[in-house]
C-alpha cells in the first residue's frame, strides 16, 4: 500500500514537473515569437510621419533599414506599420500568403476613384475583375493598338516641337491619358474624350488634398467631378449598348461580363473600374517616361547608342513607311533595357500598402492584426546585394535577368500590374518616334526630385524639343 502511495505521489510530482516545463517552454516560445519587429513608433498619433515627409522618403527608409534590418516597425499617418525590405518578405506578403493581407487605402481616396475598382478588393470579385482587365491589356490585345498608339505619339511630339519650353511630365501625362482612353474604349468620340479629360483633371487635383467636403475645396471639387464622370460614362455605356458595340477593349469586356448566375456588372462597378484603370495608368507611365528623358540627357553616349538602335529599325526593310509592328518593338533591345533600368533606378512606386487581416508571425516577429504592412520595392531595387552599384544608371545590367523576386517595379502576386505590357509598349512607341525625329534640351536645373506624389525630376523636367530635318 505504502509503495503504491509513493508511486502515486511520484507520478503526480513528475507530471507536474513536466507540465511546468512544457508551460515554461510554451511561454518562452510565445514570448519569442510574439515580439514586435524593432524600430521606433515616433510621437503619439502622428508617429514618424513628419520625419518621413520632411526628408527624402528614400533616405528615411534606407536609414531605418540600415539601423534595424530588413523588418522594422514605425507609425505613419497615425497607422502602426511594419516595413519589409527583403525580397523574401515582400514575396511572403504579396505572393505566398496574400490572403493574410488585404489591400488598404484611405476611404477618402476610395470615394474618389470608386469603391468597386478592383485594386480595393480581394477574393472572388477581385479575381473576376482582374481577369477582365488582364484580357484587355494582354500582349495580344495591346499589339492590336500599336498603330493607334503611334498616331497619338506622333501628334503629341508634333505639339511639343514649336520651340516652347514644355513641362515633360505634364506632356507625358497627356500622352498616357490618351493611350489609356484608347485601351479602355477603343475609338471614342472627341467630345467624350475632352469631357473625360476635363473632369479627370479636377478629380486628380483633389486626390492628394485634405479630404474635406467643404464646398470650394479641392477635395469637394474632385467629388463633384467624379459624379460628372459617372454621368459621362453612363452616356457612353448607353450608346455602346444601343449600337451593340461590345468589342474586346476593357469597356466591351466589362459590358459583356456575366457571373455564373447570369448577373451582369452594375453601371457603378463598370465606372469605378474604368476610373481605377485610368488612375493606375496615367501618372505611373508619365513619370517613368520623364525619368527616361532625364537619364538619357545625363548620358550622351547612351543616347547615341539608343538613337542608333532606333534609326536601324527605321532603315530596316519597310522600316518607317509601314509603321511600327509588334516584331519591330521586339528588336528594341537596348531601348527595352533602358525602360527596365529606369523602372529600377527611379522606382516610382517605392512601396505598396497592405493590412494584416489576422495576427501574423513572420521570421519570429509578430505583425498584429490591423497593422499596415509595406513591402519596400525601392530598398530592394537599391540593395547592392541584388543590383551592383545601384546608384548608377546601367541598362546593360539587364543583359542578365535579375535574381528572382528582386525586381518588382510592377509589383508581384495577385495584385501585380496587369497593364505592364501596355505600359512598356507605349513607352517603346513614343521613344521610337522621339529618338528618330527629335532633339531635346533640358532647360534649367533638373537635379532635385519632386514628389507628385510619384518622384519626378524637379519642375517636371522642363525641356525644349526640335524636329530633326
Ligand atoms: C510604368 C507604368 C506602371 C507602373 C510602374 C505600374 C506599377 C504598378 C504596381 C507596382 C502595381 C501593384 C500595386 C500593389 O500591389 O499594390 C500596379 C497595379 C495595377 N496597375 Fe499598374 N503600373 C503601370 C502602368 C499601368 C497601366 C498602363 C495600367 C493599365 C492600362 C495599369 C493598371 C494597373 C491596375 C488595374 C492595377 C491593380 C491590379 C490589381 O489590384 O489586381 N498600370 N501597377
Amino acid at each position: 500500500m505504502k509503495l503504491f502511495t509513493t508511486i502515486f505521489y511520484l507520478i503526480i510530482f513528475l507530471s507536474s514537473l513536466l507540465s511546468y516545463y512544457l508551460f515554461k517552454k510554451e511561454k518562452k516560445r510565445h514570448k519569442q515569437t510574439s515580439k514586435l519587429p524593432p524600430g521606433s513608433m515616433g510621437w503619439p498619433c502622428i508617429g514618424e510621419t513628419l520625419q518621413m515627409y520632411s526628408q527624402d522618403p528614400n533616405i528615411f527608409f534606407a536609414s531605418k533599414q540600415k539601423r534595424y534590418g530588413d523588418i522594422f516597425k514605425t507609425r505613419i499617418l497615425g497607422y502602426p506599420c511594419v516595413m519589409l525590405a527583403s525580397p523574401e518578405a515582400a514575396r511572403y506578403v504579396l505572393v505566398t500568403q496574400p490572403h493574410l493581407f488585404k489591400p488598404t487605402y484611405p476611404k477618402s481616396k476610395e470615394n474618389l476613384i470608386g469603391p468597386s475598382a478592383l485594386f480595393f478588393h480581394q477574393g472572388n470579385y477581385h479575381a473576376r475583375m482582374r481577369k477582365l482587365v488582364q484580357t484587355s491589356f494582354s500582349p495580344e490585345a495591346s499589339r492590336r493598338l500599336i498603330t493607334d498608339i503611334e498616331k497619338i505619339a506622333v501628334s503629341r511630339l508634333e505639339s511639343w516641337s514649336n520651340g516652347q519650353v514644355i513641362n515633360t511630365f505634364v506632356e507625358m501625362k497627356k500622352f498616357a491619358f490618351e493611350v489609356g482612353i484608347l485601351s479602355i474604349f477603343g475609338q471614342l468620340e472627341n467630345k467624350y474624350t475632352e469631357e473625360l479629360k476635363e473632369n479627370y483633371c479636377v478629380l486628380e487635383k483633389g486626390y492628394n488634398c485634405f479630404p474635406t467636403k467643404l464646398p470650394g475645396t479641392a477635395y469637394h471639387k474632385a467629388l463633384m467631378a467624379r459624379r460628372r464622370l459617372n454621368r459621362i460614362l453612363a452616356e457612353i455605356i448607353q450608346e455602346r449598348k444601343e449600337k451593340k458595340l461590345l468589342e474586346s477593349n476593357l469597356l466591351g469586356q466589362l459590358l459583356k461580363f456575366k457571373d455564373e448566375k447570369g448577373n451582369m456588372l452594375s453601371e457603378e462597378q463598370i465606372a469605378d473600374n474604368i476610373i481605377g484603370v485610368l488612375f493606375a495608368a496615367q501618372d505611373t507611365t508619365a513619370s517613368v517616361l520623364t525619368w527616361i528623358l532625364k537619364y538619357l540627357n545625363d548620358d550622351p553616349k547612351l543616347l547615341d547608342l539608343v538613337k542608333a538602335e532606333q534609326k536601324a529599325i527605321c532603315e530596316s526593310e519597310n522600316g518607317e513607311k509601314s509603321g511600327l509592328t509588334w516584331s519591330k518593338t521586339r528588336q528594341m533591345r537596348l531601348t527595352h533595357r533602358i525602360i527596365l533600368e529606369t523602372l529600377r533606378k527611379a522606382s516610382i512606386i517605392s512601396f505598396t500598402f497592405r493590412e494584416a487581416t489576422v495576427d501574423v508571425e513572420y521570421e519570429g516577429y509578430l505583425i498584429p492584426k490591423g497593422w499596415k504592412v509595406m513591402p519596400l520595392f525601392r530598398n530592394i531595387h537599391h540593395n547592392p546585394e541584388f543590383f551592383n552599384e545601384p546608384g548608377n544608371f546601367d541598362p546593360f545590367r539587364f543583359e542578365n535577368p535579375p535574381k528572382p523576386n528582386t525586381y518588382m517595379p510592377f509589383g508581384n502576386g495577385i495584385h501585380a500590374c496587369p497593364g505592364n505590357e501596355l505600359a512598356k509598349l507605349e513607352m517603346l512607341v513614343l521613344l521610337h518616334h522621339m529618338l528618330t525625329k527629335y532633339r531635346w534640351e533640358v532647360v534649367g536645373s533638373a537635379n532635385l526630385v519632386q514628389y507628385s506624389p510619384f518622384p519626378i525630376p524637379e519642375h517636371g523636367l522642363r525641356a525644349r524639343f526640335k524636329k530633326e530635318i
